[in-house]
């Protein structure tokens, strides 16, 4: 585990049995050369003791809000600001719960209120508060922010009873950070070109062709990449989607002319290509300057002409050691069709999701995807458009 050396951990400790397997963890966290801060709750002092726990990390553990012999105040800002990641573990029901709604009335929920590194969870309970529906929800509120769960395994509980709801072990969850740490680094020094979105095709001053892409898929690839440590470029065509984060300069055009000129700026400079917008794929042969007025005329023949195929120009332009990814987005024939394209368009990797699936392709939030190059298939199952981005990026830095 080298990933986590120099790291600075806040190790956040609820009241759970499982806790006696934080000292474990805080043991793992220290040895492989981080800086743990451990802050516990209240009830996470019954189930172990602050005095162990500050032995193995070399500094006092924070549970309230200021030492009462003193009144010295724990600034869980500062703290929040100090940290490269938060794990909370054991994370009860109850904790969840708070986090899930905001209920900042300990000092374990204000640092996570004000954390601005990733946060993981690795729940602990009993197997009915596990599946109660209150527990599911607050687990996927928690996701949709953007916390990392640890899920828990199946096994012997504290209650005797055998179920889900026993805390990950503390190697199971001190490698997750690890290599969480590990692929923050993967993309650094890399530049990225990513296009998302729809084209916008004019017909007159307020009519167009385009489609039904909202940009969701590009722009967590984006923001993915640049939490990984690339240079993005992100050419967008018309997305009601905000500029993503991090090292991500966003580029927006209209029309897939505009996209190829941004796209040809800079392609020569990038190591990685991720087409995934939904490029129109005629335009209007004349646009008109004026509006077209109904009772000026019958009704118009629209002339079109063939758009540029962006990613089959990047495509013939593609020196060795670049990567080029393509999108395909299918209703028949979906494996063949994508392979057809990955040959065409020179890829060398393309990702297909069917308009078939519930919950993939334009405007959802999740994706149903196959990575496919020349020899492999990676089927990836129902995730979040985040998620997935992560899994493309994956594939995509074992390409490298
Ligand atoms: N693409 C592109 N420029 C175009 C059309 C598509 O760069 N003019 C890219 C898309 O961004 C995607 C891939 O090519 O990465 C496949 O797009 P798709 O629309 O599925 O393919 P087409 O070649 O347009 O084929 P068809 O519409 O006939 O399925």
């Amino acid at each position: 585990m080298t990933n986590l050396k120099g790291k600075h951990i806040i190790l956040g400790i609820s009241g759970g049995i499982a806790a006696y397997k934080s000292a474990m963890l805080l043991r793992l966290f220290v040895k492989a050369g981080a800086e743990v801060q451990v802050v516990m709750t209240p009830n996470g002092k019954e189930f172990i003791t602050p005095v162990t726990l500050s032995a193995l990390s070399g500094k006092p553990v924070i549970s309230e809000f200021f030492t009462a012999n003193t009144g010295e105040w724990h600034s869980h800002v500062d703290l929040g600001l100090w940290a490269d990641a938060m794990v909370i573990a054991p994370a009860t029901a109850s904790t969840l719960a708070k986090m899930a709604t905001g209920v900042a009335d300990n000092m374990l929920i204000t640092t996570y209120l004000s954390a601005k590194a990733p946060v993981f969870v690795a729940p602990a309970m009993d197997l009915d508060m596990m599946a109660h529906p209150t527990t599911t929800r607050n687990l996927a509120t928690l996701k949709a922010d953007g916390v990392h769960i640890i899920e828990p395994a199946t096994g012997e509980l504290a209650s005797h009873l055998t179920g889900r709801g026993r805390m990950e072990e503390p190697e199971k969850i001190a490698e997750a950070l690890d290599a969480f740490f590990g692929r923050q680094q993967s993309l650094r020094g890399r530049k990225v070109l990513i296009t998302a979105g729809p084209t916008y095709e004019r017909i007159d001053p307020v009519r167009f062709i385009g489609n039904f892409s909202s940009g969701k898929m590009g722009y967590a690839l984006a923001a993915e990449a640049a939490r990984r440590g690339a240079s993005v470029v992100l050419v967008s065509g018309p997305s009601a989607l905000p500029d993503p984060a991090g090292d991500v300069t966003t580029i927006r055009i209209e029309s897939a002319r505009e996209m190829l000129a941004a796209c040809e700026e800079h392609f020569a400079d990038s190591d990685i290509t991720i087409m995934s917008a939904a490029v129109a794929d005629y335009a209007p042969a004349h646009p008109r300057d004026r509006k077209i007025k109904r009772e000026h005329e019958d009704v118009p023949v629209m002339e079109l002409v063939k758009n540029p195929d962006i990613a089959a120009t990047l495509g013939a332009r593609k020196r060795p050691g670049q990567i080029l990814t393509g999108f395909a987005l299918e209703t028949d024939n979906e494996m063949a069709n994508a392979r057809q394209k990955l040959a065409k368009k020179n890829l060398d990797m393309i990702v297909l999701n069917s308009l078939a699936d519930k919950g993939a392709g334009f405007g959802t939030d999740t994706n149903k995807v196959s990575i496919i190059t020349t020899d492999t298939v990676t089927e990836v199952p129902l995730k979040s458009k985040t998620e997935v981005a992560g899994d493309i990026l994956d594939r995509i830095t074992e390409l490298l």
